[in-house]
């Protein structure tokens, strides 16, 4: 018989491997895959590309639902497409990220986004890997596993300007740890550990040990179902 579909919730701070692993895991075991970061990140485009004032909540409330934002969930070719048009590319630019966290913050943002993760969620038949810094004690709280990733800030900034062209180690540091402040601080579903997740300290680990990992955890959790 097939595997029962199992719901797997990776959250943690920017640069601890969150979406290496989980694209890895998904394609490993057959399950889908949901970035969610990159969904607040396509609504942030949106915003940004339609005049909104991203200092104003109430501005950003107002327009929230206007967007329509559509995830391609297949690990191995994740794609994300904000009114139809291919997003991929310019939700990674510097003023995204620079952005992304005052969105993210808005509760009306929150509730569509997280709506919307509930609906992939629920129609991923095979099972779904889904990150983010959320899922575990919001948007999917009843999650077969529910893994917590972290590593030290140094860690963290080697491995994002490792990513980024030209990237200072220091300054991407620093607008790291604003970020992961403004995340965790917000009123609305901060960035937060489950009491029932598993954290995993990747600061010494290779990504194909944290793959390992995490696969491990789930075929406990699927062997006990
Ligand atoms: O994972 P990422 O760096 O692409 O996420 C971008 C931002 O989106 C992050 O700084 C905070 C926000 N985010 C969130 O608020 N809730 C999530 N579940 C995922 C991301």
């Amino acid at each position: 018989t097939a595997p029962a579909a199992v719901i797997v919730a990776i959250d943690g701070p920017s640069g601890t491997g969150k979406s290496s692993t989980s694209k890895a895991v998904a394609a490993k075991l057959g399950l889908s895959y949901l970035d969610t970061g990159a969904q607040y990140r396509a609504i942030t485009w949106w915003m940004i590309s339609n005049g909104i004032d991203i200092d104003d909540p109430a501005e950003i409330a107002v327009a929230a639902a206007k967007p329509v934002i559509v995830s391609g969930t297949d690990p191995s070719a994740p794609t994300i497409t904000v009114d139809g048009e291919d997003a991929s590319g310019p939700i990674r630019t510097q003023d995204v990220t620079s952005k992304v966290s005052a969105v993210s913050a808005v509760p009306e943002v929150r509730a569509l986004i997280t709506q919307l993760q509930r609906d992939i969620a629920a129609g991923a038949g095979q099972g779904i890997v889904v990150e983010g810094r959320d899922i575990g004690t919001t948007v999917l709280p009843d999650a077969d596993l529910k893994v917590f990733l972290t590593a030290s800030p140094e860690a963290r900034a080697a491995r994002r300007s490792g990513e980024i062209k030209g990237a200072d180690v220091t300054a991407t540091k620093e607008a790291l740890i604003k970020r992961d402040a403004a995340d965790s601080g917000r009123k609305t579903s901060p960035l937060a550990k489950a009491d029932d997740a598993v954290e995993v300290d990747t600061t010494e680990l290779t990504l194909d040990q944290v793959i390992e990992c995490v696969v491990t955890l789930i075929e406990e959790k699927r062997a006990a179902k």
